[in-house]
This record gives C-alpha cells, sequence and structure tokens, in this order.
C-alpha cells in the first residue's frame, strides 16, 4: 500500500529531475501515508465511539475513569517516535540538499525586477536560460540588485532566496539532459510572477561547446578571475595586499586564503568563503583578521557592481 501511495504521489508532483527530488518525494509520501492513516484512526475511532457509547436509556450512567497509564503513555511515545524518524529523516535531506560538493561547477546569479542573470567563470553571460552539464554537481551563488527574490527549481525540488548585499548558495546535480522552469518564488512587485527562467541541462559535450561559444563572434569575454585582477590593481586592493607571497604589504597577504580558517580580533575563528570576502570588501571594519586592528580600510560600498564584486570574489578564490 506504501509503494502505492507513493507512486500516487509521484503523478501531481512535478518531474523528479534530481536525485534530491526523489528523497524528498519519498518523505512527503511517508508523511501523506502516515497521516491518513491518523486520520482513519482518530477520526474511525471518533465515530465508533459516539455510536457504541451513546446514551441508551434515561438513566444510563458515564463508567467513572481517571486515567489510563498504559494507554497514555502509548499515544505520548509512538507520535514521540514517529516525530522523531520525520525530524531525522528531514535533517538527513535537508543536510544532502545544503552542503555542495567541493568539486561543483559554480555559477553567478543575479536577481533583479524582473529577470536572472547567469555569469559564469569563464566571462560568458546569460539572462533568463541557465546552462549546466548533465551528471556533474553545480553551485549557484546568488544575489540580487534589488530586493528579495528566490530561486525555485520544482523539479529539482530546491529553492533559495537571492538577498540584496549578501550572498547566498544552493546546489543540485540533474543526470538528465533536458529543460527544467525556474520560478521566482518570493513576491517582489508587479512582474513577480513573470519572473521566469529554463535551466538547460545539456549533456557534458554539448554544454562544453555551448560555454566555449562567444555571444560576439572574436570577442571572448575574459574570465571572471582576470576581471577580478583587472580590478584588484585598478581600485587599489593591490597597494595593501599580497597576492603573490604570504608576506604582509599593509593589511593581510591574500595567497592561499579562500576556504581556509582565520583568526578575527575578537578571538572568534572564521572560514573564508564567498560572503566573508564580499563582507570585507564592502565593510571592512565588520571582521578584522586578528593582528590588523589598527589598520583602516576603506568601504568599497557603492562603488562596485554586483558583477564586479563577484570578479573579485572569483580573483580571490583564484589565489593558490
Ligand atoms: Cu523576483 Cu518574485
Amino acid at each position: 500500500m506504501f509503494a502505492g501511495v507513493l507512486s500516487g504521489v509521484g503523478s501531481f508532483m512535478p518531474i523528479q529531475g534530481t536525485e534530491i527530488a526523489k528523497e524528498v518525494d519519498h518523505l512527503y509520501g511517508f508523511l501523506l501515508v502516515s497521516s491518513f492513516i491518523s486520520f482513519i484512526i482518530l477520526i474511525g475511532g471518533m465515530i465508533y465511539f459516539v455510536f457504541k457509547y451513546r446514551r441508551k436509556s434515561s438513566n444510563d450512567k458515564t463508567a467513572y475513569i481517571t486515567h489510563n497509564n498504559t494507554l497514555e503513555f502509548l499515544w505520548s511515545f509512538i507520535p514521540f517516535v514517529i516525530f522523531m524518524v520525520v525530524f531525522a529523516w528531514g535533517w538527513f535531506i535537508y543536510h544532502k540538499m545544503r552542503s555542495a560538493p567541493a568539486n561543483s561547477f559554480e555559477v553567478q546569479v543575479y536577481g533583479q525586477k524582473w529577470n536572472w542573470t547567469f555569469q559564469y567563470k569563464s566571462g560568458k553571460v546569460s539572462i533568463g536560460e541557465l546552462y549546466v552539464p548533465a551528471g556533474v554537481p553545480v553551485k549557484l551563488i546568488l544575489t540580487s540588485r534589488d530586493v528579495i527574490h528566490s530561486f525555485f527549481v520544482p523539479a529539482f525540488r530546491i529553492k533559495q532566496d537571492a538577498v540584496p548585499g549578501r550572498y547566498s548558495s544552493l546546489w543540485f546535480e540533474a543526470p538528465n539532459p533536458g529543460v527544467y522552469q525556474v520560478f521566482c518564488t518570493e513576491y517582489c512587485g508587479a512582474a513577480h510572477s513573470s519572473m521566469l527562467a529554463k535551466v538547460h541541462v545539456l549533456p557534458r559535450n554539448e554544454f562544453e561547446a555551448w560555454l566555449s561559444g562567444d555571444p560576439i563572434p572574436g570577442a571572448k569575454p575574459l574570465s571572471l578571475s582576470d576581471q577580478g585582477k583587472g580590478l584588484f590593481a585598478s581600485v587599489g586592493c593591490v597597494a595593501c595586499h599580497n597576492v603573490d607571497s604570504k608576506s604582509v604589504k599593509v593589511g593581510p597577504s591574500l595567497l592561499g586564503i579562500f576556504g581556509e580558517k582565520q583568526v578575527m580580533s575578537d578571538g572568534l575563528t572564521i572560514t573564508v568563503d564567498e560572503q566573508y570576502v564580499r563582507e570585507s570588501i564592502l565593510n571592512p571594519q565588520a571582521k578584522i583578521v586578528k593582528g590588523f586592528e589598527g589598520q583602516r580600510m576603506l568601504s568599497y560600498q557603492g562603488q562596485l557592481k554586483e558583477e564586479q564584486l563577484a570578479a573579485l570574489v572569483e580573483y580571490v578564490k583564484s589565489l593558490k
């Protein structure tokens, strides 16, 4: 019966474009079946007892029952076990959903009223159409140019807010080539409902061909990290930060810091990720590396576009 209901669940859910989608549907099916069984026991039992113990004559007295330890234990403990199973199952799927593999193919995603822009490490940009390779983990790094949007791919069962002023991320791996619908699922104004995009999952070789093809013949875009390298010099980062040795100029060296742990002036240890690099450019005083309390780096708030920030982050990532 369980399997039967599960296949029934499948038929009114969107197609399953990822492994996670199947796992989410299994959990959903379990919730549906256990809720249905509880409903039958509860409502069926209620109707049965209403008839069985109805008042049959005018001097019909109810038996005086205060409590029943065994029954009370069972109706508490059995639901507790079921809820813990649901919690552990959900946590297991959520953890998997949130932990992108280290070798993921990364794409920057910008939400704005009312479209999605995708930028690849090669420097290529596409609007409203995300192209990804099949069978490869893909990590999206999202932000927004205006208000909060939310990136939702029903077939992949993944969803993540794109928030102005910070990065968020999500990942998926779609084994089957095809085209999948993207919705904005956070109300963002008049054209929210038409803020759509498509994910094109291509076989590996077709994807490589697409990625290396230039939008304008002969005008190959600079890669993101090369754009970042240029900015690093032109906006002045290079004056204070070493990138080719660990030695200190004015601020800390940026060589090999991405993904590493660093101790801050308040004693906290953080891992250098996209969000930290971004924050250090826009709000340098928020987290100061231990030993650099005296250095007052100026904020670049309002001076860099989202693409430029992404390029700088990508450049820091490439310093190994
Ligand atoms: Cu963007 Cu709703």
